[in-house]
């Protein structure tokens, strides 16, 4: 059977081949937005994800988003823990960001836990990656 006829005949059978593949993790930051924002039911605030990224929760480690990113993430910044040099988390300012579905929700998860001591909700989420695509160069 060849690709024309298999996509013809056998639109589930290539979508579960697609979901097997790396790039089903693919997406841009405009729909991981709306999905956030529709999860959330709520429209999202720039100004409220800021303040957000911005916060110390008060948890152990005393760590705000920004300890790591910077209050303004649109350079490299250090990470307060690793010492390491981290690259501009504003999608404007690095391509890659926002474009993997498991990678933003494993560091949301890790980092979440880190910072504010639980899992950020679906509008927490949409709240910050708002903010972040109002920065531009
Ligand atoms: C202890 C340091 C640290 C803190 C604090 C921190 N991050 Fe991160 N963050 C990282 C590291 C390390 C990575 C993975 C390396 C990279 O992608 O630069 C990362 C990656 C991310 C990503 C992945 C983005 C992508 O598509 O590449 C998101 C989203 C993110 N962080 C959001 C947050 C938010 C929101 C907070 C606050 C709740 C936060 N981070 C706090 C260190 C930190």
């Amino acid at each position: 059977m060849n690709l024309s006829t298999l996509i013809r005949c056998r639109p589930l059978a290539l979508l579960a081949l697609a979901s097997l593949l790396p790039a089903a993790h693919a997406a841009t930051p405009a729909e991981l937005l709306a999905a956030y924002t529709a999860q959330a039911g709520a429209a999202a605030s720039p100004e409220r994800g800021e303040k957000f990224f911005n916060t110390n929760f008060g948890k152990d480690l005393g760590l705000s988003c920004a300890s790591c990113h910077g209050a303004v993430p649109t350079k490299g910044f250090k990470d307060a823990i690793s010492d390491k040099q981290l690259e501009p988390l504003a999608p404007a300012f690095n391509n890659k960001r926002f474009t993997d579905r498991a990678k933003v929700e494993g560091w949301y998860r890790n980092n979440c836990m880190d910072v504010v001591g639980r899992e950020c909700s679906a509008g927490e989420k949409a709240d910050v990656l708002r903010w972040l695509l109002t920065l531009k160069p």
